[in-house]
């Protein structure tokens, strides 16, 4: 069955492909010939991921899933949230945006955060949600260089070091985005 993934994101659209690919064949937007922006316009996760997929689904007619995900810090009354890739400004790199959070926690206490990822499908006319949510803290300083985004000042509970020093294989196989995409796989692979 083909599957359209409504992401720009080449290397999240490989990580599920590899996965479902003796059953489902995942299609990029490129494929299907769509090269615009996607609006993600609105206040919570989860409604965001719905209107991507809605926004494919309507154009497209075609079975068809998306993700959204945010960083929601407890002392910031949840900011960055659906704001997380714009933190610092519409044009603001990975950088701005992680320093711009360590600027607001400057001297908080409070350091609990957690991310949540939210996949919505569309397949045969009906809407299904998978989530994904990891509990953590936010560090005083970045710690480690893998990963991306708020990654070297995202300490997920449970362990020791930020998820910018962990190995890809363990951040995946931990992270709010690889317990959503879990999710999804199990409910596609019996589907
Ligand atoms: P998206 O919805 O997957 O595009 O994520 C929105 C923003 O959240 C990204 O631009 C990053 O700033 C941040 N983000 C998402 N996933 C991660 C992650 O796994 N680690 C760190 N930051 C992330």
């Amino acid at each position: 069955m083909e599957l359209i993934f409504a992401t720009n994101n080449l290397h999240k659209l490989s990580e599920i492909s590899a996965i479902l690919k003796d059953k489902f064949s995942i299609k990029s937007l490129k494929d299907i010939g769509f090269f615009g922006d996607i609006p993600e316009t609105n206040p919570t996760i989860p409604e965001n991921a719905s209107q991507k997929s809605h926004f494919i689904h309507d154009r497209y007619k075609i079975n068809c899933f998306a993700d959204d995900t945010g960083l929601e810090i407890e002392a910031l009354n949840g900011e960055p949230g659906v704001y997380s890739a714009r933190y610092a400004g519409e044009n603001a790199t990975y950088e701005d945006n992680m320093y711009k959070a360590l600027k607001e926690m400057d001297r908080k206490t409070n350091r609990k955060a957690r991310f949540i990822t939210v996949i919505s499908l569309i397949i045969d006319q009906k809407e299904y949600f998978f989530e994904g949510i990891v509990n953590g803290t936010i560090t005083t300083e970045p710690q480690g260089s893998d990963g991306f985004g708020y990654d070297p000042i995202f300490m997920p509970e449970g362990y020791d070091i930020t998820y910018a020093q962990m190995s890809a294989e363990l951040k995946n196989s931990i992270s709010h985005r690889g317990l959503a995409t879990q999710k999804l796989v199990e409910f596609l692979t019996k589907y």
